[in-house]
């Protein structure tokens, strides 16, 4: 019998609560399988997965195809480092970049790893090709920013939180409030040594901030008028998550691939993670032209598993699946609906007072302080209604069901939400 199958649900979270560093706060729910939108605990109760891992698993968990092409290529070969050439990274980057429409990926392996990876390509090119005085750049970015946890990018969060006694910070960053035109606006006219401007266009982990529906085109603008790099983290917002195939579109309702997301904003640095291996394995990407991405050289940058023949296996095939199963069409069609009926709902509430978001990555607004554990209270409730959803921040709940969601199973979890949100009217 293994360790696991002896322990009960308790002994597993206090085996994790006495050998695991505190760093997270989990639900007090243990997962042992998973298969599409549903989960299953130790104890075989089902639930719908309504987190998606923060939006890594939108194909829905355990998708045979990507599982397969896993398998099959962890038989075969798992990793040569980048000393020598494999035979799964050359095609996988072909593919990939069609996919999105750039001439380079640099792969990598979390999301963070990947925004540091924008952000070094960023500098690089501000000095080689910008010509900005050494060490002179800076890069914009945004109020309530969500980038990763490494010293850097912790550098320029807003969320006291993730920062506290992690410094000496790094420099070269400014913030500018979010979804403000005019603030970016003046900062670029004022600061000749502006290199990018980094930016969510959706800012998931702050609360499902959904800017303006045009913020997006003229914030590419901008920057092109000041030759400033356009740098999108869609780590959490993209591969169909929002409705589209990336979120920096806005509300564009055109198909994947579609000229007219083409010239809408189209970033001049891309970041991907999460959703492009489906959940199955750590797989990020930072895309770009061959005008920003040629002044990267052997031995600049790097990582031993990035761009292994797993990674590239098995990104190909959730891709694949995003495209096969229409999952940008069905983001976009259930998000709808599932604001539409939320809506409803909340006009007459006195638990929550907003729903927002775009596609599928939602959130609803509790009608309670940031402190409060009410928000925390009602994610108890849904997992005991069978619906696992977490806070982001102290009164805001996230909503992000795998994107292989049909419209049967939306309806239901929205009497789910609706009915647990009723728990705590007053
Ligand atoms: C927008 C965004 N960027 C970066 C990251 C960091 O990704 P990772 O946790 O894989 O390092 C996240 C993770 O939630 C994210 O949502």
């Amino acid at each position: 019998m293994s360790v696991l199958e002896k322990n009960n649900a308790s002994e597993i979270i206090n085996l994790e609560n006495q050998y695991g560093a505190h760093n997270y706060h989990p639900l007090p729910v243990v997962l042992s399988r998973g298969e599409g939108v549903y989960v299953w605990d130790t104890e075989g109760k089902v639930y719908y997965d309504f987190l998606s891992a923060y939006s890594a698993v939108n194909q829905g968990h355990c998708h045979p195809k990507i599982i397969n092409a896993m398998i099959e290529q962890a038989k075969t070969l798992t990793l040569t480092s980048r000393a020598f050439y494999n035979d799964q990274l050359g095609p996988y980057e072909k593919y990939l970049t069609n996919y999105f429409g750039f001439d380079k990926v640099l792969p990598m392996n979390t999301g963070a790893e990947a925004v540091e990876t924008a952000l070094k390509l960023c500098r690089k090119w501000a000095y080689e090709v910008k010509n900005i005085a050494a060490s002179d750049a800076q890069i914009i970015v945004c109020d309530g920013n969500f980038h990763g946890r490494t010293t850097t990018i912790i550098s320029f969060s807003n969320d006291e939180n993730a920062r506290k006694n992690f410094g000496p910070f790094t420099n070269g960053f400014i913030n500018i409030p979010y979804d403000d035109i005019e603030a970016l606006k003046t900062v670029l006219e004022n600061n000749p040594n502006i290199a990018g401007f980094l930016v969510e266009p959706i800012q998931g982990e702050a609360g499902v901030y959904t800017p303006a529906d045009d913020y997006m085109m003229k914030a590419k603008e901008l920057c092109n008028q000041h030759n400033v790099l356009f740098i999108a983290d869609e780590i959490q917002t993209g591969i169909a998550r929002t409705g589209s195939l990336l979120a920096v579109c806005g509300n564009c309702t055109c198909e994947n691939h579609c000229e007219k997301q083409a010239s809408y904003a189209t970033p001049d640095i891309l970041i991907l993670g999460k959703a492009l291996s489906g959940g199955a394995y750590p797989v990020s990407a930072v895309l770009a032209n061959d005008a920003i991405m040629n002044v990267i050289k052997p031995g600049q940058h790097g990582s031993t598993f990035g761009g292994n023949p797993v990674a590239a296996a098995v990104a190909m095939a959730a891709l694949e699946v995003v495209e096969e199963e229409n999952l940008a069409q069905n983001a976009r069609y259930l998000g709808k609906i599932f604001r539409e009926k939320l809506n409803e709902y909340i006009k007459t509430s006195n638990v929550a007072t907003l729903v927002r978001g775009r596609g599928l990555l939602n959130a609803i607004v509790i009608n309670d302080t940031e402190e409060s554990d009410t928000a925390w209270n009602i994610c108890l409730a849904l997992r005991d209604n069978g619906l696992l959803a977490k806070p982001t921040h102290g009164n805001i709940i996230r909503f992000a069901p795998p994107l292989v969601m049909n419209e049967e199973q939306l309806l239901d979890c929205v009497s789910i939400i609706i009915k647990t949100l009723k728990q705590f009217e007053s």
